[in-house]
Order: structure tokens, then C-alpha cells, then sequence
């Protein structure tokens, strides 16, 4: 076996795939390991097989998959007083600010290896927004913010990836120059890129959102997060002394996996475009909702409908999300791509961030702020007019 060949198959092997690969490891080869990689189910350190171990000891789910099942939104699972069943729904902590709670980090890590108490368990209140249940811990530190966040589709990544930064700051209009009421402003990382990943756009790429979610939602360390306790804190000193998989140098999850797996991503196809109906686009764009949800962004390997504009939008108190990122305002969020809906509504995925819109309607009735005046209009539509709004984009 070539030197690269030999990196591959012992990526295979630890994914659990037997591949018989050619010298010069093909990205055919990368997506079918990464593929594997995102519906492996990765055990806790020390076990049998030495390679690729660590989760937890505070973890959420055991595999990328059980929250992203295939790369579709998954439906929420709660049982009958309010419990929820599903792990796709995941309850983040911060203060206003964006800072983690002192004693639950993050994210609520629901389970946990042996000999760690898990955080917790969430319900869902009346209005379907997700609380903790049974903290473990104890309460949250004074000043501390909690809002639930759902498994996005994964669709079509990579042609996200592939917009250029420009043309996502291009559309940004932070102080309304033109004054539309709609501002938008990119989520810029310390080296001024624009984020374009996660509810916040808090990842400026894939990796980075890839690398995120093996600390927090498995506990598995990664080149960018490389603390082997992940999301535990300072406070949990159980979780901090129970036995690791890796080390600061030697992180539980190396740069080879965390490509694999974005090279899997970075494959999926975009969702299949919706059957045209003019009438329908031409309201959305009446309404105003094509001043956020832009139904085409320019890229080199053609226009990307992802239905986003990649920004950052102030939508009022009703989506005021409890918990956010460092820099963001509790109410902003990244316009949601739209392309795909038609399969997150047929699976009975909940709308918005946290879930809570069970169609398009209940959707738009929760945008304010900046969107204020496109839900006004979209109120003042005829009802024919409102159907077709609807029906247009519930088929995207
Ligand atoms: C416990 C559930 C859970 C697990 C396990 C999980 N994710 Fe996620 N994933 C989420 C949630 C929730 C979000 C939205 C996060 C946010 O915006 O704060 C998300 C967002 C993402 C996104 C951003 C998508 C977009 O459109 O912006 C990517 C990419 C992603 N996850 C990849 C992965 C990979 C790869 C793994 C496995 C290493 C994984 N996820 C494991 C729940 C999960
Ligand atoms: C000012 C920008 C803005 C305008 C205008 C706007 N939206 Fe949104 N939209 C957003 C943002 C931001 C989100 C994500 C909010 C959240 O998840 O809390 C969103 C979410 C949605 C969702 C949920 C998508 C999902 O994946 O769960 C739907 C559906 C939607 N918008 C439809 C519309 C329609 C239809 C219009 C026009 C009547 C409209 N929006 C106008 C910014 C906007």
C-alpha cells in the first residue's frame, strides 16, 4: 500500500468499511469513508478497538446521524406530558452576551459515560419551546439563558460553501442605507470572513461546524477544540477526572476524519429544485421575503436557490432565543435556506430554530423585527393570494 492508500484504509477500517482502494486514495473513496464516519456510532475511551474512541464523557447523542438522520430534519419525538424523546432537539446555555453558563457549559449533555452523571433531561413547555428537566448539576449560574436548537437538513453544503464571501457581503445593509426596514450583517470571524453555518451562522465552513459538533454534541475532541472533556466544566470535576481518549497534542478525532466527513457533506446534493410557479415566486417577492430568503446567490459553479441571503437578521422578541453565540443578539439568525422544506414539512420536522412552527403560516407569524412589515403585507394578502404564498413555499 502507497503511503496515502495506507492513511485511507486504516480511516476505513476505523469507520468500519472494508475498501480495497487504489494507490492515490480517490474523494470517492473520502465521501464513502465519511459517509461511514457520520453514522458511526463512536464509543466511550478505553475500549477494544484503540483507534478513534473518546466520546463524553458529557455527550448528547453517539453519532452524527441520530441527529441528522440521512441529511434530512429530523421530526421531534415527545412523549404525552411533554418529555422530549428525540435527540435532534439539543438546549443551549448562555448569558446575553453569548458566554457559557459556569456550570453547564454550552449545551446540555443529556447522556454520559459511566461514572458521570448526564445534565439532564429537556421538556417542552405549552408553547413548544424546550426547558430543562432534572438538572443534575444544580441551577444554572444568575444570568444565564436557555433555548433549544434543532438538527438543520444537510443538504447541499457544499454549494453553500461555494458562494463567495463577497457576495454575501455585498447584500449586508447593517445601518438600512436604503431604507427598507431590512438590515442584515454578515457574521465576520476574526479574520472578517462571513459565517454561512448554523442557526447563527456562527462556522464560516463546514469544518469548522463539523469540528464543533464532535466536542459539543458527541465529546469528542478535534484540532480546533482540542480539550478532551468538551463541553464539562470547571464545576463538573467528575466529568473533568473520568479517563480521556485523547490529549491537548493528540486530540480523540485527527484532521483526517474531520476531512472525510466534510468531504461526505461537501458531496451531498443540493435539494431538488421546486416545479416553477411564476405566480408564486412573484408574490414571494412582493411580500418581501426575497429580501432575506434571496432565491438565488451567485457562485462559480452556477446560481445556488437556497432561498438565503446568508445574513444575520434581527426578528423581534417572539424569536428571541434565549441562549446565543458570543456577538450575536439573542434575536438575530441566520436566514433559514427554504430550499428543501417540502421534505422537512413531509417528515413532520418542526419550523425555526427550536422547531416550534409546525407549518410555513405559524412560521411567518412568529417573524418580527426586520421582517415586521413582509408578515404585515403577507397579512394583507388576499386569501387566494396568502394560499398561493403558502403553497409556494411549502413546495420548495
Ligand atoms: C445531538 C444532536 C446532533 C449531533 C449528534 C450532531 N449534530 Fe449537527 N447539528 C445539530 C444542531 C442542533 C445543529 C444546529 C446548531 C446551531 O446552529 O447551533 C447542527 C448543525 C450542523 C451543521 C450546520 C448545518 C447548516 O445548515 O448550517 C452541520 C454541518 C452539522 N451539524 C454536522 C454534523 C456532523 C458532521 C456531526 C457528527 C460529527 C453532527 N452534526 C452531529 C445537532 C446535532
Ligand atoms: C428580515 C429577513 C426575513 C424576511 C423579510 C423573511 N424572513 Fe423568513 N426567516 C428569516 C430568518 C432569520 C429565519 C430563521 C428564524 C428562526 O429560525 O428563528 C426565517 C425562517 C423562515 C422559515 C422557517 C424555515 C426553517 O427552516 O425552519 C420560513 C418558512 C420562512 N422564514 C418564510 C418566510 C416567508 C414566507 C417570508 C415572507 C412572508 C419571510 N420568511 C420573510 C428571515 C426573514
Amino acid at each position: 500500500l502507497a503511503g496515502a492508500t495506507l492513511a485511507g484504509a486504516a480511516l476505513a477500517g476505523a469507520a468500519g468499511l472494508l475498501v480495497t482502494a487504489q494507490a492515490g486514495a480517490s474523494s470517492g473513496l473520502d465521501v464513502a469513508i465519511g459517509r461511514a464516519l457520520f453514522k458511526r456510532a463512536w464509543v466511550p475511551a478505553p475500549s477494544s478497538t484503540l483507534a478513534n474512541d473518546g466520546l463524553g464523557p458529557l455527550y448528547n447523542a453517539r453519532a452524527c446521524i441520530s441527529c441528522h438522520q440521512g441529511l434530512d430534519r429530523a421530526p421531534l419525538r415527545v412523549s404525552k406530558d411533554g418529555a422530549v424523546e428525540s435527540e435532534t432537539l439539543v438546549l443551549r446555555f448562555s448569558d446575553r452576551h453569548g458566554r457559557p453558563d459556569a456550570v453547564y457549559g454550552a449545551q446540555l449533555q443529556t447522556s454520559s459515560v459511566v461514572g458521570v452523571r448526564p445534565e439532564g433531561a429537556l421538556r417542552l413547555d405549552g408553547d413548544r419551546r424546550p426547558k430543562p428537566a432534572g438538572l443534575a448539576y444544580g441551577e444554572p449560574a444568575a444570568g444565564t439563558r436557555w433555548g433549544g436548537r434543532v438538527a438543520p437538513a444537510l443538504h447541499g453544503l457544499g454549494a453553500l460553501a461555494d458562494i463567495p464571501d463577497a457576495a454575501i457581503l455585498a447584500r449586508a445593509d447593517p445601518d438600512d442605507r436604503d431604507g427598507d426596514g431590512v438590515r442584515g450583517r454578515a457574521n465576520l470571524d476574526a479574520s472578517g470572513r462571513p459565517g454561512r453555518f448554523g442557526w447563527k451562522a456562527q462556522s464560516v465552513t463546514i469544518a469548522e461546524q463539523t469540528m464543533l459538533a464532535f466536542s459539543s454534541d458527541l465529546g469528542l475532541s478535534t484540532p480546533r477544540f482540542p480539550s478532551p472533556w468538551g463541553d464539562c466544566s470547571p464545576a463538573q470535576a467528575q466529568c473533568r477526572a473520568a479517563f480521556q481518549g485523547g490529549t491537548l497534542a493528540a486530540p480523540e478525532i485527527g484532521p483526517e476524519i474531520v476531512a472525510r466527513t466534510v468531504a461526505y457533506l461537501a458531496a451531498a446534493p443540493a435539494p431538488a429544485a421546486a416545479r416553477a410557479d411564476p405566480a408564486g415566486a412573484a408574490l414571494f417577492g412582493s411580500t418581501g421575503c426575497a429580501a432575506c430568503h434571496a432565491p438565488s446567490m451567485p457562485s462559480p459553479s452556477g446560481p445556488v436557490p437556497a432561498f438565503s441571503d446568508l445574513l444575520l437578521h434581527d426578528l423581534g422578541p417572539a424569536l428571541d432565543g434565549g441562549a446565543t453565540e458570543p456577538g450575536v443578539a439573542p434575536t438575530e439568525w441566520r436566514t433559514a435556506p427554504l430550499w428543501g422544506l417540502s421534505r422537512a414539512l413531509a417528515d413532520g420536522a418542526g419550523l425555526l430554530h427550536d422547531g416550534r412552527a409546525r407549518d410555513v403560516a405559524e412560521a411567518i407569524r412568529q417573524h418580527g423585527g426586520e421582517a415586521a412589515s413582509a408578515r404585515h403585507r403577507f397579512d394583507q394578502l388576499t386569501q387566494a393570494d396568502r394560499d398561493r404564498l403558502l403553497a409556494y413555499v411549502g413546495a420548495l
